[in-house]
């Protein structure tokens, strides 16, 4: 690869204070949808803003294992690749996505089939691949100095030894996760099992993936990255790649499995019809039974898992999937919902969805207090007091046990902190216990400002080594900024 980069990614340093957050040019196209033909308009400050539902809905492609390997394993493979793709019609964006393509392809397995995902490294970044809400062995984690070089190729055996559930694996390289996710590299990966297939839940033409995600583009359709430490929030909302997206329905149930891709931006859904939203799944797969939610918080990483039942709306009616944490502006709006299809209801909103295990407290053999604060300087994010540093291990939970952590943000914003490995569940939010919608597995916390969580966790399985860095997994903010600003520890699974 060339050492000058092609053009990519504008990232503004402090250097570059004429493009910063073009915050004028937020109102300019987007009010004036109604009237104006055009997809897009440029604004004074250079910055592209999209009119919305201009776009169908990008549905990405489904990933087929390319062989097997000799234990009969399925492998797929996906190939990170920089590539020139139409996101703002008539504007050329570079990025890197897998396969070429943002979000990249979903690949969808069966619980406990064990199977190979060869990540072949085309693009010009070193790159790591993690499942996000994966359990899997040790290694295959995606630890952020596991870097594939260009040039090379990296197998992940994933063994979905887990509880079905809506996954993503993203970049997360050292020091630049958020610039890398940015730059494309996000997709779903889908658990699935029989016993969820015979709720007849929505599926099929009726079961869709979205991926929300927030991006400022240059009035040339570059992606404008400005590389703060507080967290990068662009002003065009993406749909799995598309901006403000719509999609014709059918007067019948959908069901959503909704990621908050975004680097750093928190969303509250709502739909402008005032019609509730069925939740059935958070991260860690189906709770015990439906929620009905008229908002929904989603911080980054987040999955909410939902039925919109489109059977009360009338042909021509359009609902739109708003941002109420947005109160105006342009990502106060997401994609629309177009109900043009008149269609027989195939699918069963179950009462129960599955019953789900709950984890002691009086199992737990320690409970662990994590502080997370901002100290400012180079690196601003800490816990504990400590910014992340490679070669120090912060925990060495034992294989088999229970823990309880306390998170304690000490800070003044939201932090949603993830865990790796395995899933978990909350005890309380600030010495209450979780509203039935935050009751099931989890493994990102929205941890409110000055607010402590309690979760607890049982560490099944995957001892790592203790002389070997890359066996860790990780615990981090998921303000993408946050983690590569220090916001970051690892802790060892031990025998
Ligand atoms: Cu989705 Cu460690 O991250
Ligand atoms: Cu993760
Ligand atoms: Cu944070």
């Amino acid at each position: 690869m060339s050492t000058s980069r092609r053009r990519f990614l504008k990232t503004l340093g402090a250097t570059a204070p004429a493009l910063i957050l073009a915050k004028p040019g937020l109102a300019i196209g987007h009010s004036t949808s109604a009237t104006t033909t055009d997809a897009f308009t440029i604004t004074s400050a250079g910055t592209v803003a999209v009119t919305p539902f201009q776009q169908a809905l990008n549905i990405p492609p489904e990933a087929h294992p390319v062989s097997m390997d000799m234990q009969g394993r399925p492998i797929y493979e996906l190939t990170e690749q920089n590539a020139t793709v139409e996101i703002i019609p008539g504007l050329q964006t570079d990025i890197i996505g897998y396969d070429g393509m943002t979000p990249g392809p979903t690949i969808r397995v069966n619980a406990n089939q064990e199977v190979i995902v060869r990540h072949i490294n085309e693009s010009d970044i070193k790159t790591t691949t993690h499942l996000h809400g994966g359990h899997m062995p040790t290694g295959n984690d995606g630890h952020p100095v596991d870097l594939v070089e260009p040039g090379t190729s990296k197998d992940y055996l994933y063994t979905n030894k887990q509880l079905p559930t809506t996954l993503w694996y993203h970049d997360h390289a050292m020091d630049v996760t958020g610039r890398n996710v940015y730059s494309g590299l996000a997709g779903f990966y889908i658990i699935e099992d029989n016993y969820e297939r015979s709720l007849r839940l929505p599926s099929g033409h009726n079961e869709i993936p979205l991926v929300i995600q927030d991006r400022t583009f240059a009035e040339d359709g570059s992606l404008i990255y400005k590389n703060t430490k507080s967290g990068e929030k662009g002003d065009t909302v993406l749909v799995n790649g598309t901006p403000f997206p719509y999609v014709q329905v059918s007067n019948t149930r959908y069901r959503f499995r909704i990621l908050n891709g975004s680097n750093a931006r928190v969303y509250k859904l709502a739909l402008s019809n005032g019609a509730k939203f069925i939740q059935i799944g958070s991260d860690g797969g189906l709770l015990e039974a439906p929620v009905s939610r008229a908002a929904m918080v989603v911080a980054p990483a987040e999955r909410v898992d939902v039925i919109i039942d489109f059977g009360d709306a009338a042909i021509g009616d359009q609902i739109i999937l708003k941002n109420l944490a947005a109160k105006g502006g342009p990502t106060s709006e997401i994609m629309r919902f177009d109900v043009t299809k008149r269609r027989m209801e195939r699918s069963i909103l179950p009462t129960v969805l599955r019953s789900t295990e709950r984890l002691d407290p009086a199992a737990a053999v320690i409970t662990r207090r994590w502080e997370f604060d901002f100290v400012g300087g180079e690196k601003p994010w800490v816990i504990n007091g400590l910014p992340y540093e490679e070669n120090r291990v912060d925990a060495y939970p034992q294989v088999g046990t229970t823990e309880i952590w306390e998170l304690a943000n000490i800070s003044k914003v939201g932090h949603p902190i993830h865990i790796h490995d395995v899933m978990w569940q909350i005890l309380d939010i600030n010495g209450k216990p979780p509203g039935p919608h935050d009751a099931g597995w989890k493994d990102t916390f929205k941890i409110p400002p000055n607010g402590t969580m309690r979760v607890i966790g049982r560490f099944d399985d995957y001892v790592g080594d203790i002389n070997d860095i890359k066996s860790a997994y990780m615990m981090h903010c998921h303000i993408l900024e946050h983690e590569d600003n220090a916001m970051m520890m690892q802790f060892i699974v031990v025998e």
